[in-house]
């Protein structure tokens, strides 16, 4: 399929049947009668067939509409969504949040003032749903003082059948799931859950389609996210990310391009185009000879400050892109390319497709082409076997590359995942006292790094008043380095030179020079 007949101009997906059984209110059923329910009407999301890759065509619709009779549900009621994961996630909060809107709802950071309460969860590791089902309980009381209060579960939890499951028997208060696949069905949704008595329950496990015209409430005015791909087919072996966000799929540049025109108009400072896997750009297009660089070469004509993209692969990143972000203007030369480990074999059955020496191939001809590039990384550590040498490798991948910060995680088994069905013999401890080694470098890299900026001047865009201190502004240098100064509120907004006056492990304090904007 060609890129014109993408823009398929059909109706919007609607759900193959419905998937609550009709017979009893969900709510008053016994446990023998979830068990029938099970067995005959539901039907679970399922990992299994998320994981399947089709050739399916993606149709990209703008018809997206919120029927009339639907807009006024939420007048003079207040909406809370709670967010959990990456930014991705954080800009699916935005989505719903503009379609709450959209429906009358008003925003409020009060539970207590809340008429629906939505759990925007994060599947990425264990620590990540034990926190949500810590929340689901804390609700239990706040739904018996008022009745009235409709709850919801979304995000990447709800995709995984294993907590459909436990929600619908354990936590029946909840009112209503819906998946990552699901959010632009939300009107109904929530029409559903109010008007009907049973927990409503909706998760598509795949999808191939991109729902255009979404509304959008954005958090602050300054910065902002604007998807440029969806899903991952990279199927990394630790990870759930290609289960819970299904299948690759590209938004069209034309679609991005105004996107990022209109954020420039309406004042935005900079934007940070998302997707799991952003070098993997354009692969699903037909003739495939348009990529990430093309895009960020036509965003970089753009007049908007500050450019910046998440999350890289190292296995896609290819010449034109690091040819292109070489141009520098608005495209701002720190990289977050995430490596996860340092050993080569523990790279294999990660399935990375890359190995330790690929990796630092890629980050010289970065570094070439852009010597004052900063590089930043995730990695995980105690991964399923990983010896004390193959760690050791990773401490030295660390020093060779210099990265100035870095996401550390302990390896955390999801289910449904290769890595998952791994024999593992390194104890927790073992693994605890990686992470805190990793730590202890990359805290130490990162304090190095910000050394080199006493008595540099730098250039700010101020985000707003500190978070420790109202007195303080905060806001980010080109290389996303958080600075604290003082100065007046009005620069709110702009970008402006400081000068730095010490600098500390993961901030640099500073002193406004003065306040005229930078461009
Ligand atoms: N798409 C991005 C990152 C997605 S998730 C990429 O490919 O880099 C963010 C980070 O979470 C990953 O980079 C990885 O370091 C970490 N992560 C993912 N699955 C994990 C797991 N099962 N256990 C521990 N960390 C994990
Ligand atoms: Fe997960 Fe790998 Fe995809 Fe990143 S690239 S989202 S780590 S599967
Ligand atoms: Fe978490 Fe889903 Fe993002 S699992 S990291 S919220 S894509």
């Amino acid at each position: 399929m060609n890129e014109q007949q993408r823009k398929e101009m059909g109706s919007i997906q609607q759900p193959e049947q419905d998937k609550t059984a009709k017979d009893k209110p969900l709510k008053e059923k016994t446990t023998e009668d979830f068990a029938k329910y099970f067995e005959t009407t539901y039907q679970p999301p399922s990992l299994k067939s998320a994981k399947k890759r089709g050739k399916e065509d993606v149709s990209v619709h703008y018809d997206f509409e919120i029927p009339e009779d639907l807009k006024g549900l939420g007048n003079g009621k207040k909406f809370l969504i709670r967010t959990y994961g990456c930014q991705m996630n954080e800009h699916d909060t935005e989505v719903m949040a503009g379609i709450l809107t959209d429906m009358g709802y008003e925003s409020t950071s009060d539970q207590k003032e809340a008429d629906i309460i939505l759990l925007n969860t994060c599947a990425i590791r264990e620590n990540a749903e034990n926190k949500v089902f810590g929340e689901i309980g804390h609700l239990k009381s706040l739904k018996r003082e008022k009745p009235d209060l409709l709850l919801g579960v979304c995000g990447c939890m709800s995709q995984e059948e294993s907590v459909v499951n436990r929600i619908l028997q354990k936590h029946q208060f909840i009112d209503l799931i819906f998946g990552t696949h699901n959010i632009h069905r939300l009107p109904y949704l929530v029409k559903e859950a109010l008007f009907g008595k049973e927990m409503v329950v909706e998760v598509w496990s795949k999808e191939g389609d991109i729902v255009e015209n979404l509304p959008r409430e954005r958090k602050g005015n300054i910065k902002a996210w604007v998807n440029i791909m969806y899903g991952c087919d990279k199927f990394c072996t630790y990870c759930i990310v290609p289960y819970t966000r299904g299948k690759e799929r590209s938004r069209l540049p034309e679609d991005i391009i105004q996107e990022v025109r209109q954020l420039a108009a309406q004042g935005y400072k900079e934007v940070t185009l998302l997707g799991q896997n952003v070098n993997a750009y354009g692969k699903d297009f037909e003739d495939m000879t348009y990529g990430l660089g093309d895009l960020m070469n036509e965003i970089h004509k753009i007049d908007i400050p500050r450019v910046r993209f998440t999350t890289s692969h190292p296995r896609d990143f290819d010449d034109r892109l690091i040819e292109v972000l070489a141009q520098g203007g608005n495209l701002l030369d720190h990289i977050h390319l995430p490596v996860q480990s340092g050993s080569s074999d523990v790279l294999k059955i990660m399935a990375r497709k890359y190995t330790r020496e690929r990796y630092l191939e890629l980050v010289d001809k970065i570094r070439t082409a852009m010597p004052n590039a900063t590089l930043t990384t995730d990695i995980i550590v105690g991964f399923p076997n990983e010896t004390e040498e193959q760690f050791q490798e990773t401490l030295t991948l660390v020093e060779e590359v210099g990265f100035e910060g870095a996401y550390t995680f302990i390896y955390s088994p999801r289910e449904g995942t290769p890595a998952a069905k791994m024999q593992d013999n390194v104890p927790m401890e073992v693994k605890k006292e990686r992470l805190q080694r990793l730590n202890a470098v990359i805290n130490h890299q990162s304090a190095q790094a910000m050394k080199k900026y006493e008595d540099e001047i730098v250039h700010v865009l101020v985000e707003g008043e500190s978070k420790n201190n109202p007195d303080v502004l905060a806001g980010h240098t080109d290389k996303n380095k958080l600075v604290n100064f003082r100065g007046p509120k009005s620069i709110i907004g702009q970008i402006v030179p400081v000068r730095v006056t010490k600098a500390k492990t993961w901030s640099l304090d500073g002193e406004m020079i003065e306040a005229v904007e930078v461009k």
